[in-house]
């Protein structure tokens, strides 16, 4: 019986918004979670960087004994996907961006689909690229939008300084008459329904966590992955601790959860 863990990364605490999603998907499932707090954010970093945090963090994973691995950060998806899949071949690699670019591409067959998220995965532009290569009729209009990320941590979401920030980022000209808004980053699943209200519920607004857990759930069925007992229970490991970390990852699972400190870059 199958019965190892799936790892998922991010930079930090946000892409436990990933591993939330991952779990309800898949509550059979042990996961080990690595939030790589010492170098957060990521969305500022060079693709460099980002790909030997990647390699070094799956390594961990794998030393732990998964049987696959969720990128669950969007920027670490955008640089380090494709160096990751080349360096570990044999093992499923997730990450959050082609999901979601598949299914905007099932769900529209034209129009514009906008997206928000860092600027290292807006430089990247690689949700245009994938999109638009395999729909060129569709068109990607996309907005870095670098405060959300430390306004979600602060807790700053539902009030009128995260109604003010999303309006700022939102009311670009290159968004008129979008029909859907990919959410882009690990975080922003938190003000979905903000971004939602924005629209006056008129657009399509795509939390990729959600998503990825139903795509994890597919492959690891077709793979022959799935667990059909829960073995232990989920770990969360960070690279750095620290009391707000604790804080603010109680907001992204929904729950209060033990974060162990792991040193890997010592
Ligand atoms: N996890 C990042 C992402 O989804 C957001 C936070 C960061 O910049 O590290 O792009």
């Amino acid at each position: 019986m199958e019965t190892k863990p799936i790892g998922i990364f991010d930079s930090g605490v946000g892409g436990l918004t990933v591993a939330k999603a991952i779990a309800e998907a898949l509550p059979n499932e042990q996961i080990i979670y690595f939030g790589d707090t010492a170098h957060l954010p990521y969305g500022d970093k060079s693709k460099e960087s980002v790909r030997v945090y990647s390699k070094r963090i799956t390594g961990f994973l794998l030393a732990k004994g998964c049987k696959a691995i969720v990128i669950a950060c969007n920027t670490a998806s955008a640089h380090a996907y494709s160096d990751l899949k080349k360096f570990y071949p044999k093992v499923p690699i997730i990450n959050v961006v082609n999901p979601t670019v598949n299914y905007c591409c099932e769900k529209f067959d034209s129009g514009k689909i906008g997206v928000i998220a860092t600027k290292g995965t807006i430089k990247s532009r690689i949700y245009p690229r994938k999109i638009v290569k395999k729909n060129p009729n569709l068109e990607v209009p996309q907005a870095a939008a670098p405060l959300l990320v430390p306004m979600i941590e602060e807790g700053f979401f539902n009030n009128n300084i995260s109604q003010t920030i999303i309006n700022s980022y939102l009311s670009t000209k290159n968004f008129k008459n979008i029909r859907a808004l990919i959410l882009g980053c690990t975080h922003y699943p938190l003000i979905k329904e903000e971004v939602k209200n924005y629209f006056n519920g008129d657009v399509d607004v795509i939390d990729s966590a959600s998503v990825v857990a139903e795509f994890t759930k597919k492959l690891l069925k077709k793979e022959g992955l799935l667990s059909t007992k829960k073995k232990a229970p989920n770990l969360f490991y960070i690279s750095d601790y620290t009391e707000s970390f604790e804080e603010t990852s109680k907001l992204f699972f929904g729950e209060k959860i033990d974060l162990r400190e792991e040193r890997i870059w010592d």
